[in-house]
């Protein structure tokens, strides 16, 4: 890794899970998070909104980091059952990812929707997490760059600070199914978003950009997908749920 490479980052989404209880796999992380794996490897939780402010609290002192899962693009408003980056700043949020699939599939949330949410996300001081990623159909088809390219080009907003951006390569047919691209197709990809990364945020700063790998990622996969090229870590599901697992793939920068 070049002096100027980000550290890497190992994130967990919960997704629509956990309880008040699972603070506990909070304390379970901080405890298998030594300074020797603190030296090589940033690790970020994202829980529901309802648990970000007792994890923010668990965490604290911890080196672990709290996030969120989505933000609604206004500060505040009559938006019934909404979220503002604001208010997950608030709890304790300091990072959101926004346009996850999920969101773009059952949401049908759309480019200009997930870049006006990574606005919001920069507006209240949060690193944003831009999620991008292929569909099956659209990998068969042989579109797959196509359609990463375009979503960056619709979904990032110019000028961001390098070091508040991230870029999740997520491809949709990976997600949940224990699929996985080729080391090849994940280092396709990666590049493509390092070079579109250029065009938003500058060439000096694009390698300043995280750029994270998700999709069935689990700690037997771990270091061959967290050593691929431009991979600088991962965005876990289902294995963040399991401290063992989450700390299993953050682990595979040990060696
Ligand atoms: P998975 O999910 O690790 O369970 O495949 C990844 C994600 O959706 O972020």
């Amino acid at each position: 890794m070049s002096a100027d490479r980000p550290r890497p980052l190992v994130a967990g989404n919960w997704k629509m899970h956990g309880l008040k209880s699972s603070v506990q796999v909070l304390h379970a992380l901080a405890v298998g998070y030594p300074p020797e794996l603190k030296a090589k490897v940033d690790l970020l939780v994202c829980p529901p909104a309802t648990l970000i402010h007792a994890f923010a609290l668990q965490a604290h002192g911890s080196d672990i980091a709290i996030g969120a899962q989505d933000a609604h693009a206004e500060a505040s408003g009559a938006y019934t059952g909404n979220v503002s980056a604001e208010m997950l700043a608030d709890l304790g949020a300091t990072h959101v990812i926004v346009g996850h699939s999920e969101r773009r599939a059952y949401h049908r949330e759309t480019d200009a929707e997930v870049r006006a949410k990574a606005e919001a996300a920069r507006r209240a001081g949060l690193t944003a997490i831009v999620c991008v990623g292929e569909t099956r159909e659209e990998r068969e088809s042989e579109r797959a760059l196509d359609v990463v390219r375009a979503q960056m080009r619709g979904s990032v907003p110019e000028g961001m600070d390098a070091s508040r951006l991230m870029i999740a390569y997520e491809p949709v047919w990976a997600i949940g199914t224990g699929l996985t691209p080729t080391p090849a197709d994940v280092a396709e990809v990666h590049t493509l978003i390092r070079e579109e990364a250029g065009t938003l945020v500058g060439a000096a700063e694009q390698g300043r950009v995280r750029i994270l790998y998700g999709g069935s990622v689990k700690p037997a996969n771990a270091k061959e997908l967290l050593a691929v090229e431009n991979v600088d870590g991962a965005l876990v599901g289902g294995a963040s749920l399991v401290a063992t697992d989450f700390l299993g793939i953050a682990r595979a920068y040990l060696d």
